[in-house]
């Protein structure tokens, strides 16, 4: 079934670009494409975040102090920009 028909974004992708961490309908806009274009799909996308999080429980936005001593990304990996 199409959630956003404007351009053609199945309920499979939109779930996908849910389960993959997108929390907000602009992140679903960004991952997948829905709701870049008429915004009639929004609440559809709204309501389908709004089931996950009640599905999976809330958002843990910290990893558990046992977790945050490995590094998920090597220092080498980080470069430094400046402050516009
Ligand atoms: S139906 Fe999704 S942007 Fe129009």
């Amino acid at each position: 079934m199409y959630v956003c028909v404007c351009l053609a974004v199945s309920d499979h992708e939109v779930q996908s670009a849910i389960e993959g961490g997108a929390t907000t309908r602009e992140a679903v806009t960004r991952i997948c494409g829905a709701g870049g274009d008429c915004g009639a799909c929004h609440g559809m996308i709204a309501t389908m975040i709004e089931d996950h999080v009640e599905e999976s429980g809330p958002i843990v936005c910290c990893p558990p102090a046992s977790a945050t001593s490995e590094r998920l990304v090597p220092e080498t990996a980080l470069v430094r920009t400046r402050a516009a």
